[in-house]
C-alpha cells in the first residue's frame, strides 16, 4: 500500500478508533503486513492509567491476533506533531518487523520515515533468546 493510503487510514482511527477520555491525546495506527493485509487501530485508556495500550499495539495484535507475524510498514500519528511511538511499542515493533517501514505522520503529504534500526538500535529480539538457550 502507498505510504498516502496507509497515513490516511492511521488519521482516519485516531479520530475514529481512540478511547481517550483521561489524556484527550488521540493516536491512530495503522499496520501493513507482509501478506498486504492492513489493520488499524487507537490508543485505548483505562481509569486507572496502566492497562492503557497505545495505538500502535492495539493494531499490532490485531493482526498478530489473526495469525500475521510480519510488519511491513506502519503509519503513526497522534494530536502532538511528530508523534513518535513509545519505547514499548518500539520493542513491539521489533517482536514483529523483519526491516519494518515506521512512518511518523502529520497528514498524508507531511511525514518521515525511519527504520527500526533508528528507532531502535541494538534491540534484543527473539533471536538473541534463542541464542542464550543454546548455551544452556
Ligand atoms: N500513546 C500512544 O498511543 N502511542 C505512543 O506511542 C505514545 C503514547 C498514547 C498512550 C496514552 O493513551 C496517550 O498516548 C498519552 O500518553
Amino acid at each position: 500500500m502507498e505510504n498516502k493510503e496507509l497515513i490516511k487510514l492511521a488519521l482516519e482511527a485516531k479520530v475514529n478508533s481512540s478511547y481517550t477520555p483521561y489524556s484527550k491525546f488521540r493516536v491512530g495506527a495503522a499496520v501493513e503486513m507482509e501478506d498486504g493485509e492492513v489493520y488499524t487501530g487507537g490508543n485505548i485508556e483505562v481509569a486507572s492509567y496502566s492497562p492503557t495500550n497505545c495505538a500502535e499495539r492495539t493494531a499490532i495484535f490485531k493482526a498478530v491476533s489473526d495469525g500475521k507475524r510480519k510488519i511491513e510498514k506502519i503509519a503513526i500519528t497522534g494530536d502532538a506533531k511528530d508523534t513518535y511511538p513509545c519505547g514499548v511499542c518500539r520493542q513491539v515493533i521489533r517482536e514483529f518487523g523483519i526491516n519494518p517501514k515506521i512512518i511518523i505522520a502529520n497528514s498524508e503529504e507531511d511525514y518521515k520515515e525511519y527504520t527500526l534500526e533508528e528507532l531502535l538500535p541494538h534491540s534484543f529480539g527473539p533471536e538473541d533468546l534463542q541464542r542464550g538457550n543454546e548455551n544452556v
